[in-house]
C-alpha cells in the first residue's frame, strides 16, 4: 500500500514538474513560488485517490493523471491562502515554511492565484483529453468544487467558526475538503462516462473519507507531532477559536465517527469486487496517518 501511494506520488511530481509554468522575467519570482508550493513534499492523496479509482474503469491513464494535477494544483493554492496571516497564520507545512514565510504574503497570494489558473490551464489544454466537451466537464466539476459552494466556501465557515452543531461542522468539513476529495473521484467518473449506480458508489465513498480524513487532520491538530505532522499541532485549532468534531464531541467521540466512516466508505466498494481492494486497503492506510 505504501509502495502505491509513493509511487503515484513520484508520478503526479513529475507530472506537475512538467506541467507548472516556468519563467525568465521578474515573474520567475511567482513561477518559483509556484513551485515551492505545488512541487514541495505532500501527500498527493488527492491525485491517488483519483488514479487509483480511475483502475476501475479502461480510461487513458494520462488525461486523469493531468487532471489528477490540476487538482493538486488547487489544493496546494488552497493551503497557501489557509497558511496565510488573515486566514490560519502557520510558519511550517509539509516540514518547511509556509509560502509567505520563504517569500512574502503578496507573493503567496498571488501564487495562490496562478495555481488556481493553471490548474484550468492543465484541464483545458487539448493535451488532457481530444473531447472537448469532456474538457469542459472536468473543468466545470473542478470550478464547481473550488469555489464558494465548495472548497472557499467551507474555509469561510471556518474562519467564522460560529458553529455550535453537528450538522454546521459536518457541513463545513464536506465544502472545505469533502468537494476536493469528491472531485478526485469525478475524475475517472466523468473521463469514462461511468453509469449512475457506479458514480453513486464512488462518490459515496468520497464522502465518507472525505469526511473521515478531516476529522482524522483535527484529530492530529490536537494529538499529532508537529516534527512528524509536518505543520503546526498541540490544539491550535481549539486555541484559535476553530469548532470542529473534535472540539465538539471530544477525541474519543471524534475517533469512534472516523472508524464508523471508513466501514462505511469501504462498504461502498463492494459493487466492485476485488478491483477496488487497493482503494479499500487505503482507507485504514489514509485514516491512520501521523503526517
Ligand atoms: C491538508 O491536506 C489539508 C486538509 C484538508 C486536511 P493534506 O493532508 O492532503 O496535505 P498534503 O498535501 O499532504 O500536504
Ligand atoms: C484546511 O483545513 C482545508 C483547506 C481547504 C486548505 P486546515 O486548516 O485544518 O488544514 P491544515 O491543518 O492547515 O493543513
Ligand atoms: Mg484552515
Ligand atoms: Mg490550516
Ligand atoms: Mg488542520
Amino acid at each position: 500500500m505504501i509502495d502505491r501511494i509513493a509511487e503515484i506520488a513520484d508520478l503526479v511530481t513529475v507530472a506537475l514538474d512538467e506541467l507548472l509554468p516556468r519563467a525568465d522575467g521578474p515573474e520567475a519570482r511567482l513561477t518559483e513560488a509556484m513551485r515551492y508550493a505545488a512541487l514541495g513534499p505532500g501527500k498527493r492523496l488527492r491525485p491517488f485517490f483519483a488514479i487509483e479509482a480511475a483502475r476501475l474503469f479502461d480510461i487513458d491513464e494520462r488525461a486523469v493523471l493531468r487532471a489528477a494535477c490540476a487538482l493538486e494544483c488547487v489544493h496546494a493554492y488552497s493551503l497557501v491562502h489557509d497558511d496565510l496571516p488573515c486566514m490560519d497564520d502557520d510558519d511550517v507545512r509539509r516540514g518547511r515554511p509556509t509560502l509567505h514565510r520563504a517569500y512574502d504574503e503578496a507573493t503567496a497570494v498571488l501564487a495562490g492565484d496562478a495555481l488556481q489558473t493553471a490548474a484550468f490551464d492543465i484541464l483545458l489544454d487539448e493535451d488532457t483529453h481530444e473531447d472537448a466537451a469532456v474538457r469542459c466537464e472536468l473543468a466545470r466539476r473542478l470550478s464547481y468544487a473550488s469555489g464558494a459552494r465548495g472548497m472557499a466556501g467551507g474555509q469561510m465557515i471556518d474562519l467564522l467558526g460560529v458553529r455550535d452543531d453537528l450538522g454546521g461542522v459536518a457541513r463545513m468539513q464536506r465544502l472545505k475538503t469533502g468537494a476536493l476529495f469528491t472531485y478526485a473521484f469525478e475524475i475517472p467518473l466523468i473521463i469514462a462516462d461511468a453509469d449512475e449506480a457506479q458514480g453513486n458508489a464512488l462518490i459515496s465513498f468520497a464522502h465518507d473519507i472525505g469526511l473521515a480524513y478531516q476529522i482524522v487532520d483535527d484529530l492530529l491538530d490536537v494529538e499529532g507531532d508537529a516534527g512528524e505532522l509536518g505543520k503546526a499541532a498541540g490544539g491550535k485549532d481549539a486555541a484559535r477559536g476553530k469548532t470542529n468534531f473534535v472540539t465538539l464531541l471530544g477525541v474519543d467521540a471524534a475517533r469512534h465517527r472516523v472508524a464508523h466512516l471508513a466501514d462505511q466508505a469501504r462498504a461502498h466498494l463492494d459493487p466492485f469486487g476485488h478491483d477496488a481492494e487497493i482503494l479499500k486497503a487505503s482507507v485504514d492506510f489514509v485514516l491512520r496517518r501521523r503526517s
